[in-house]
């Protein structure tokens, strides 16, 4: 519960920080896929962050367009757009930290495995050129099939010889994010105090938040247990019903994604006590990667935190999760070696 109640202060520190002075502005940054809805406003909030010297913005196209609205912002950090493969290379070249939003996003109707068609050849191209450019910096991969990009990333690492299985992240903040502000809603608790652990993937029933280790503690009844569940699994698919065809969650995974790199970068810096649920290689269940609670450190993923204690409803979904999470693993694995 301390690790719990220091991340919710964490998260609330880190937005009085973002207004604040800049105080250190020492890291270079490189978001990829920086021309899309997810990219463009993650841009926005990096170009906010005063731990952020230099921001590279590298786009099949349009990164020019980017880079040249954002350079006029008069925050300290310095903005560059790359467009096209040509340039890859030297938009990663001594980046700490490399944000993959590029790929497509759902229409109505369709499931993160649907876009693994496209999206898993992307992130292996992008994540090759990491090994080669910037083999040291740390990975937060939002292109979805999360399930799937993550263990895609860590195979074409591997095969690289740079692999380093704490500096991989599948970005499920949003999932963390989203419980956060669903449960202060409908409990009228103040949103910045509530933090609820979301672990397993990032697809439908592979969610899974701990309701009953919420901080501060929540009860729900069981009708209410269910329907928040369930409401959290399928969030993304409202955004996607909402934007009916225009894609899916875009600003708030913005929002989610420039938590997760300061929380990174905070850890890189050496702050203690810095944590975020992740997906990441993992021997917290018996499969290679998972989603749990990660403290972040000056290499990574320093400690990958246990479930903790689950109640009977909660390992009821787990049972259902592992098979299905398992299925996408494999799915990655098995791409990224044919
Ligand atoms: P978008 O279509 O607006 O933007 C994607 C960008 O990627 C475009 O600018 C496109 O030019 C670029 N791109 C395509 N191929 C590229 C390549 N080879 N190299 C570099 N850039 C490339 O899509 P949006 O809404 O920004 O979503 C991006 C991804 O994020 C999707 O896969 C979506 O499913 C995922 N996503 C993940 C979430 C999560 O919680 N992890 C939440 C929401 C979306």
């Amino acid at each position: 519960s301390s690790v719990r109640r220091s991340t919710a202060k964490a998260a609330a520190t880190t937005t009085r920080r973002r207004v604040a002075t800049a105080t250190t502005s020492e890291y270079k940054v490189a978001v990829l896929g920086a021309a899309g809805g997810i990219g463009q406003s993650l841009s926005l909030l990096l170009k906010m962050n005063p731990m952020i010297a230099q921001l590279n913005l590298y786009d099949i196209q349009g990164t020019p367009g980017v880079a040249a609205d954002l350079s006029h912002t008069n925050t300290q950090t310095k903005v560059t757009g790359y467009a096209g493969a040509d340039s890859l290379a030297d938009a990663l070249k001594g980046c700490d930290l490399v944000i993959i939003p590029a790929g497509v996003p759902r229409k109505p109707g369709m499931t993160r495995d649907d876009l693994f068609e496209i999206n898993a050849g992307i992130v292996k191209t992008l994540c090759e050129a990491v090994a080669a450019n910037c083999p040291g910096a740390l990975v937060n991969i939002i292109s979805n099939p999360v399930n799937s990009t993550v263990p895609i990333a860590a195979e074409v690492f591997k095969k690289a010889g740079t692999y380093d299985p704490k500096k991989v992240f599948g970005v499920t903040t949003l999932d963390v994010v989203r419980s956060n502000t669903f449960v202060a809603e409908a409990k009228g608790l103040d949103v910045n105090d509530v933090d609820i652990p979301v672990v397993g993937g990032h697809a439908g029933i592979t969610i899974l938040p701990l309701l009953s280790q919420s901080y501060p503690a929540t009860k729900f009844d069981a009708d209410e247990l269910e329907a928040m569940t369930v409401r959290i699994q399928n969030a993304g698919t409202e955004v996607v019903e909402a934007k009916a065809g225009a894609g899916s969650a875009t600003l708030s995974m913005a929002y989610a994604a420039a938590r997760m790199a300061e929380a990174c970068l905070r850890g890189l810096s050496g702050e203690a006590d810095v944590y975020e649920c992740s997906y990441v290689a993992s021997s917290v269940t018996e499969l290679p990667f998972f989603a749990t609670k990660v403290r972040l450190g000056p290499g990574g993923a320093e400690e990958v935190l246990p479930v903790g204690d689950l109640t009977e409803y909660e390992k009821g979904w787990l049972e259902k999760l592992i098979p299905e999470l398992k299925g996408s693993i494999d799915k990655g694995i098995a791409f990224a070696n044919k």
